[in-house]
């Protein structure tokens, strides 16, 4: 990936998280992934009053891009805040067990995912580095 699809995928990310709905964390986690082909898929964290059954944005962004027939993908870009107004960052939100398992299924250990505090100040890690050791039912992505 070039600079300017880091950027292009942090913009999407940020501008996702908007639409965030998380009144009872108050934390705002938008996700934007790219496919293998070039396109990019958004997805937020979707809360509920029965707590566990909210959604991070991750899994909302692969769920997104399944249901539209990809399989193959590149990176993801992650950026949170506990603030409603869009454009402000927070830490670098790492993506949760869960999701890193739900990324496993689908992406090789060279998937990219990039956290963002802001649009100019983010980290980049690996799928292999966040998710050592991950547990495939059949050894490999189906
Ligand atoms: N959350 C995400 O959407 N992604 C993460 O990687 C970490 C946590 C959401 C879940 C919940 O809505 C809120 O952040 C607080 O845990």
């Amino acid at each position: 990936m070039n600079e300017q699809e880091i950027k292009n995928l942090i913009d999407s990310a940020f501008e996702a998280k908007k639409n965030a709905y998380a009144p009872y964390s108050g934390y705002y986690v938008g996700a934007a992934l790219l496919t293998e082909d070039g396109t990019v898929f958004t997805g937020v964290n979707v809360e509920n009053s029965s707590f566990p059954v909210g959604v991070c944005a991750e899994r909302s962004a692969f769920a997104a891009a399944v249901s539209k027939g990809h399989r193959k993908f590149t990176a993801i870009c992650i950026t949170s805040t506990k603030t409603v107004n869009p454009l402000a960052g927070d830490k670098y939100c790492m993506p949760c067990g869960m999701c890193r398992q739900f990324m496993t299924e689908f992406c090789t250990g060279d998937f990219k995912i990039i956290t963002a505090a802001s649009p100019d100040d983010y980290q980049t890690y690996t799928l292999s580095t966040l998710m050592p050791g991950a547990f495939m039912l059949f050894g490999t992505t189906l």
